[in-house]
Parts: structure tokens; sequence; C-alpha cells
């Protein structure tokens, strides 16, 4: 059920593709759904170029026969179509869940159009029902846990098993659970300003529109 919503949100935003465009390919099991749908367009005649949000979206888009070119050479994206973990009625997202929220804010910020696609679970009234994931350098993981902290984060260190968890770029990731987000935009300069923070799930600005499907029905919600 689950799954037939998510790629059903998915469908609904490929359909926003059209020949030209230079495509954001999103991450995750929602944006699987759309780089498989867009794979389909592709073999069927589609025109676009694409670029991918992590390394795994690259090589699921690989198997999709989308070819791809390297963002180091891309600076404006048509559109994105990503996933997220919660999305508030201001089109607010917190993202991040599989990682890749560095390279996904990157893609979405060069975006004229940013849509993201998920299931109805992901709708919230109010931000801060998941953790936020704040990826940090290695280096300054100890400096940055007690800053985090000192924010009133509950920072938890991501694992892949017995180790840290790493990022595309190698780095830890710190899922930050808040008492009450109350301040998103506050939150989000705090974070940014914290040497050794590359990155944080707050999309606060990117999110354009979204798809989003409930028990087999696709409401597309429009940032005005
Ligand atoms: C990847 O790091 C994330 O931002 C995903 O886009 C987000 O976690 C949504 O993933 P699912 O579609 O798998 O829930």
């Amino acid at each position: 059920m689950i799954d037939d919503d998510k790629r059903l949100a998915a469908e609904a935003a490929v359909a926003e593709i059209e020949d030209g465009m230079l495509v954001g390919l999103g991450s995750g099991s929602t944006a699987a759904f759309a780089i498989a749908a867009i794979g389909k367009r592709v073999s069927e005649g589609l025109e676009i170029d694409a670029v991918v949000t992590s390394l795994e979206s690259g090589r699921l888009a690989a198997r999709h026969g989308i070819e791809l070119l390297d963002f180091e050479d891309v600076a404006t994206v048509d559109l994105v179509i990503d996933g997220t973990d919660e999305i508030d009625p201001a089109f607010r997202a917190i993202k991040g869940a599989g990682g890749a929220m560095m390279r996904e804010k990157i893609v979405a910020n060069a975006a004229k159009r940013m849509v993201v696609v998920a299931d109805g679970r992901k709708r919230v009234a109010r931000l801060g029902g998941v953790p936020v994931p704040v990826e940090v350098l290695p280096f300054a993981r100890s400096a940055v846990l007690g800053e985090l902290r000192r924010l009133g984060a509950e920072p938890v260190l991501r694992r892949a098993g017995a180790d840290p968890y790493l990022t595309d770029q190698d780095n830890i990731v710190f899922d930050c659970a808040f008492a009450a987000l109350d301040m998103p935009d506050e939150l989000a300069v705090a974070l940014s300003t914290i040497p050794g923070v590359l990155a944080h799930g707050l999309f606060l600005r990117e999110v354009d529109a979204a798809y989003i499907a409930t028990g087999g029905r696709v409401d597309r919600l429009e940032r005005h």
C-alpha cells in the first residue's frame, strides 16, 4: 500500500518532465520510483539530461538506462524530483534519512523547481516528528556534538553496524531530535554557522510543489 502510494506520487511528478529538460534525480525509496518512471519514459523516447543527488541514485539511474551529466559541470537544473521525511503546510521539509541531504540541497538550490514526492505519512502539521540529520566533518565530531547540544538537540551518531555511517562525502551524521522545532529558520541558520557542520536536513525554502499520495489518491500541492 505505502509502496503503491510512493509510486503513484512519483509517477505524477514525472509527468511534469518535458523534452530538453535537465532533471535532478532525488534519493531514497520514493525518488527511486521516480527514477524508474523516468527510465521508462526515456526508453519510450523522452530526451532529457539528468544529474543525481547521491551515488545510489546514480547506480539506479544507470540500471534504468538514464544517462547522467556530472553535476560538477552543471549550474542550473530545470526540475528536481526528490523524496522527503516530513513536509508541513508551509512546504518546509526535513530530509536526509538516507544521508543524501548535502547533495540534495545543492541540487535543489540549483533547480528552478523542486518537487517533492511522498506518501501521506510524510505530511505533518508541524515539523519535528523526525530528527534533523546533520552532516559533520569527522575531524569536528566532538566539537560539533557540544554545539548541537547547546542548541537543544539530542544528537545521536548515525551508525552502519558497529561503525559510524558515512555519507557519499565520507562524513558522519548526527540525527538531532529537538523537544520542539518552533523556530526552524533560526535553527537552520544556527546549524549552518557551526564550523564543521557541512549540511543539514532542513529544507525550508527549496520546495515548490509536492505530490502526496494517500490511499491511492494523489494530491498536488503548489507553493504560491
Ligand atoms: C535521502 O537522504 C532523503 O532525503 C530521502 O529523500 C528521504 O529520506 C525520503 O526517503 P524515502 O522516500 O525513502 O522515504
